[in-house]
């Protein structure tokens, strides 16, 4: 059904307005109250405990985000309440531990952490801060990734590598010297002019992320516990207690900052000139720093890194800006904790812990059914997710998660929410395997895969499984068919399965709820009467205490075309929202279930007469469906027979049909075997497609679609060009003026191939905005790149005319 429940918020959330959000936390005085006292504890307790597992033992128990979510919570509450700000407070040490498995080594100089800010606005703020601090009109920064590892320092006497140290709580870190040394882009020896007696370069050790997958599998393969990601992998292979251990994993290293300096012949002026000197040794530093000086150029550099995050040698979860002249820095001083001439920009997360509470199933539109996750509500990249698909019962097994498990999830191709693993460890012995079931959870009809061997179990009722009519009417409005503003999940479900939350509402009249209904009447059951029955028998009571059931304004999408506002007059559906004022009064509870029109406004009634001052009338969306079911009406042939729904057949193999055939009455009657032969269908296909149109429900949905003026026949288009004949192009990113399907369409029309993914076979990549993996994965294979914006002459006059 629903693949994700997301709703994009300021990243900044709850956390950044503790103080203001919640009331009852300030008092007239400023002095912080009982509850914010009690939250300040709450909070160091929670952080505390969250950098035991985090520095300790390499094992995270709570989400980058989520951590610094509560992070900041506690910072604006100690800001707001400076009183609760002691010595001990988190926000005053810089996180971190020593273990007594490795010697202790004190740094001679802190190793400080650096202050995160959530938004460029945040970032431009620290700059202006800086700038007015230091008196400037100007004042360049070095730009450089926020390289996702373990900071070390290491110490060099006279060009020799000493001792290397974990950074530890900053004051007092682990001697790691013995597996420092096993780490090949580590000099045993510092080369080049100008090495001073003493220095200590400081960086992060870092598993290189196209071994870490290889490696996380091979780890899984034998049998061993599996790093959550490439920072537990650098973590935990840095701090082995024997070296040679460490020396089997690819670790490396990037140098950001020099500690101790002593006995040089001159010292650098600027931040950049470190890295200079750093590198003229021997040692890596990052090829991605550079020098920046305004909001725009700071801006350009998070967004370039942001795109080219997944795609660098080692992870990144931000953004670093320095003050570049050193007296500068020297001037703006440190905190106890962090630098006031750095900060961090951070990314938003890409890997989240969540609960899995559940896992349910959910029909498609061709009836196959797939199990999902049901999670606690969790912030990634940007929007809260509470569902990802697990897409079928091996999946399921596949990645070992069980019901009630803590898991690791994260937005694949930055979109779609993945459950990744569960976190084993925290398991406490509740957690149960999921079942999957052997009957469609929307129809009851007895699952089965389409063909022996298939992985996927379907429900065979296309015609009546409300589920499937559901899914296949949001699909015909979805971009990918006829694109129909307004006609959603949401509103399908309206259509189709208006009373889908129906038990519920019964459950909560049993429960003792009031229910409130779409003509003001307020719904509530006898508790005497309620103490009398039995379980069944209250829920019968309750169930016809509520107005009869609706019948759905549409059960089947062959009508679809002849809705109309008097056909979606009574639409209902049940909501759980916050009760009229009045009610909340009357009822004694601010919210409930509610009954709600949803394609008519709720009208006003008179209170005298009981009738209506202002009348239920057709919303604004309702009206835009109409008309945009008008204007899809004579969309191209290939988008109706993607809005048909027929197996397999996505806009690929649409269009490829709609090039070759005049009419849908041409395609129906064309023998399967001919269909086979069409470039492009293949006999999987071809079967899917003859199999639909045996069905009497689907050739009544062509006759009523035809009848309604949809389009059947092939438009009259002039003959193209085939400007692109032979060729193979993918379109990665987006083209101006065309969306996806067009952008493909428009290349098939011209001759040539339009694919999703790139290979020795693809002649050309087209990149926009947003392109990913794919240009890259090109510019690798030697293909040739053009950028969109020559899309239209590519169309107009072939490869010559982009200069390939
Ligand atoms: S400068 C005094 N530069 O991020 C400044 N740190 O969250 C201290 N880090 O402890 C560090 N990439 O381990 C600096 N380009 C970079 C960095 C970087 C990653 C780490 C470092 C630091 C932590 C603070």
């Amino acid at each position: 059904m629903i693949e994700s429940t997301m709703e994009t918020l300021s990243r900044r959330g709850k956390s950044g307005d503790f103080a203001k959000k919640t009331p009852e936390t300030t008092s007239a005085a400023g002095m912080p109250t009982e509850r914010a006292r009690e939250r300040w504890s709450e909070l160091v307790q929670i952080i505390e405990q969250a950098r035991g597992s985090y520095y300790q033992e390499d094992s995270p128990t709570l989400a980058d985000a989520e951590y610094d979510a509560l992070y900041r919570e506690l910072e604006d509450l100690e800001q707001h309440f400076p009183s609760l700000q002691t010595q001990d407070s988190p926000t005053q040490s810089v996180g971190g531990f020593a273990s007594d498995a490795f010697s202790k080594v004190t740094h001679e100089i802190p190793m400080l952490s650096l202050d995160d800010v959530f938004s460029v606005e945040e970032a431009h703020a620290w700059i202006d801060r800086c700038m007015n601090a230091l008196g400037v009109q100007t004042m360049p920064m070095t730009a450089e990734v926020k390289v996702d590892g373990l900071a070390v320092s290491i110490l060099y006497v006279n060009g020799k590598l000493q001792r290397a140290a974990t950074r530890g709580n900053g004051s007092v870190g682990e001697d790691v010297t013995a597996n420092v040394l096993t780490i090949k882009n580590v000099p045993e020896r510092l080369s080049g002019a100008n090495v001073p007696r003493r220095v200590e370069v400081r960086g992060e050790i870092f598993f290189p992320t196209k071994d870490f997958e290889e490696y996380n599998s091979a780890r899984a393969e034998a049998g061993r516990k599996q790093f959550v990601n490439a920072r537990n992998a650098a973590a935990g292979s840095l701090r082995q207690k024997d070296a040679t251990e460490t020396a089997k994993r690819p670790l490396a290293m990037v140098c950001h900052g020099i500690g101790v300096f002593e006995g040089a012949p001159r010292t650098p002026k600027f931040q950049h000139e470190w890295y200079e000197l750093i590198a003229s040794w021997g040692l890596p530093t990052s090829s991605y720093t550079r020098v920046v000086q305004s909001h725009d150029e700071v801006d350009a550099f998070i967004r370039e890194y942001g795109d080219k995050r997944t795609h660098l040698d080692y992870g990144i979860d931000g953004v670093v800006l320095k003050v570049d002249s050193r007296e500068s820095q020297q001037a703006l001083g440190t905190t106890s904790r962090a630098p006031r001439w750095a900060t961090a920009y951070k990314y938003p997360p890409q890997e989240v812990h969540t609960r899995l509470l559940d896992i349910r199933t959910q029909v498609g539109r061709t009836g196959r059914v797939t199990p999902f996750g049901v999670m606690e509500k969790v912030l990634v990249d940007g929007s809260y997710v509470s569902r990802a698909t697990l897409h079928n019962a091996s999946d399921v097994k596949r990645k070992g998660v069980l019901i009630g498990d803590l898991i690791v999830l994260r937005k694949a191709g930055d979109i779609i929410p993945e459950i990744v693993a569960p976190v084993a460890d925290a398991r406490d012995g509740t957690e149960r395997e999921f079942v999957m079931p052997s009957n469609c959870p929307s129809c009851g009809a007895t699952l089965a895969p389409a063909k022996e061997g298939d992985i996927d179990l379907r429900c065979p009722n296309f015609e009546k499984c409300p589920a499937q009519l559901t899914e296949r009417i949001a699909y015909i409005g979805s971009r990918k068919a006829l694109d129909i503003e307004g006609l959603g999940e949401e509103a399908s479900l309206a259509l189709t399965q208006p009373e889908l939350d129906r038990e519920e509402v019964a459950a909560a009249l049993v429960s003792g709820e009031a229910v409130l209904l779409a003509d003001g009447t307020v719904l509530r059951l006898d508790t005497t009467l309620v103490e009398k029955l039995g379980h069944a028998d209250e829920i019968t009571a309750a169930e016809n205490l509520l107005p009869s059931p609706q019948q759905p304004a549409l059960d089947t999408a062959a009508d679809l075309f002849d809705l109309n506002a008097d056909s979606v007059r009574n639409v209902c559906v049940w909501r759980r929202r916050a009760f009229p004022a009045g009610v909340a009064k009357k009822v004694g509870a601010s919210e409930g279930w509610q009954q709600v029109r949803y394609f008519y406004t709720a009208g006003v009634r008179d209170v005298t007469s009981g009738g209506w001052k202002t009348e239920p009338r057709p919303t604004k969306t309702f009206e835009k469906i109409i008309s945009e079911l008008e204007r899809a009406k004579d969309e191209p042939l290939w988008r109706v027979l993607v809005a048909f729904s027929i197996r397999h057949v996505g806009p690929q193999a649409a269009q490829a049909l709609a090039n070759e055939f005049n009419s849908i009455a041409e395609i129906a009657n064309t023998p399967l075997a001919t269909l086979a032969q069409v470039e492009g269908i293949g006999p999987e296909i071809a079967s899917a497609i003859s199999d639909w149109f045996t069905l009497d429900a689907h050739q009544d949905l062509v006759k009523k679609w035809g009848a309604a003026g949809v389009r059947m026949e092939a438009e009259q288009t002039e003959e193209l060009a085939q400007t692109l004949a032979g060729l193979t192009i993918v379109v990665s990113g987006t083209v101006p003026n065309y969306d996806r399907e067009a952008a493909k369409a428009a290349i098939t029309a011209r001759g040539a191939k339009a694919t999703s993914s790139v290979s020795k076979k693809t002649s050309l990549v087209v990149a926009g905005p947003g392109a990913g993996s794919k240009a890259s994965k090109a510019e690798e294979l030697g293909i040739p790149v053009i950028d969109s914006s020559l899309f239209d002459a590519l169309l107009e006059g072939g490869l010559e005319a982009v200069d390939v």
